[in-house]
């Protein structure tokens, strides 16, 4: 067996997290990310016979059975994720039934996977749907993003356009616009069956007053989807209180959209 602490889904973890970490993204245990792992890769680094521990899941996620995700813990806070990867992350493979996961590596202090474990697997669920090399779910509490729910209306369509106006390669970065859910109490099924309705459509689903989802073929993809979206928040922060003399029109994005040939939202320009 090769070490753990030398695979590269474990670093990617691990710089993941530090890195959102600095960002300012994921204050406390704010935060969580879950990445579906390649069975033959894992099988390097673990026995797959061996389980350390069951652990209920609360819903049934029975089209994901038999996959194996790394997950960070809940209550874990991600700075302290790359000191000490085997207490703040684990490695679960979710069992036939559906209902059950079995920990393969990590909660190494008893702990289990994050409180939003339903709306990272029902996300991958909707997302692997729409595109099969989907791998990566990640939250976070960006603060530009974050404060711009505050002052900007909750809509789909009108929450989309201010983003795609505030740089120029916001709708190249994500053309399917972003989705937004009103504030919901966190950590159950129904925002997981809210978020997971809406990742259908998008990437991006920003949860009202808390923060947002990001899902992606990959690490950089993901995170990188996330960062855009916060940079064009912090852009709308530095102007929403200035009087506007110039804007990226309709007419521009359409343009910059076809340049780079992607699908975006037509019933999302004017
Ligand atoms: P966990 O510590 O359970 O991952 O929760 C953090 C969070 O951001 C809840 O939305
Ligand atoms: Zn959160």
């Amino acid at each position: 067996m090769e070490n753990i602490l030398q695979a590269k889904f474990l670093k990617e973890m691990c710089q993941t997290t530090a890195n959102m970490y600095r960002l300012g993204w994921d204050e406390r245990n704010g935060g969580n990310i879950s990445y579906l792992l390649d069975e033959k890769e894992v099988g390097k680094y673990l026995d797959l016979e061996k389980v350390i521990r069951e652990i209920p899941i609360g819903f049934e996620a029975k089209e994901l059975a038999g996959k194996i995700f790394i997950v960070t813990g809940t209550g874990k806070y991600f700075k302290n994720v790359e000191s000490d990867p085997e207490t703040n992350l684990g490695i679960v493979r979710i069992k036939a039934d559906g209902k059950t996961a079995e920990l393969l590596w990590g909660y190494k202090d008893g702990g289990r996977f994050t409180s939003e474990f339903p709306a990272h697997m029902m996300s991958h669920i909707a997302r692997l749907k729409v595109d099969p090399d989907n791998r990566v779910v990640m939250h976070c509490h960006p603060t530009n993003l974050l404060a711009m729910n505050f002052v900007h209306e909750l809509d789909d369509r009108s929450f989309t356009r201010s983003l795609w106006q505030m740089c120029t390669e916001c709708i190249v970065v994500f053309p399917d616009g972003v989705g937004v859910l009103p504030w919901m109490l966190c950590g159950n099924n129904a925002i997981g069956e809210a978020t997971a309705n809406k990742m259908k459509e998008y990437r991006v689903v920003v949860w009202g007053l808390h923060g947002v989802y990001g899902a992606g073929k990959d690490m950089d993809e993901t995170f990188g989807l996330i960062e855009t979206v916060e940079k064009a928040a912090e852009i709308y922060m530095l102007t929403a209180h200035l009087p506007r003399v110039n804007t990226i029109t309709d007419e521009n994005l359409v343009t910059i959209a076809e340049a780079f040939k992607v699908n975006y939202r037509k019933d999302f320009i004017d």
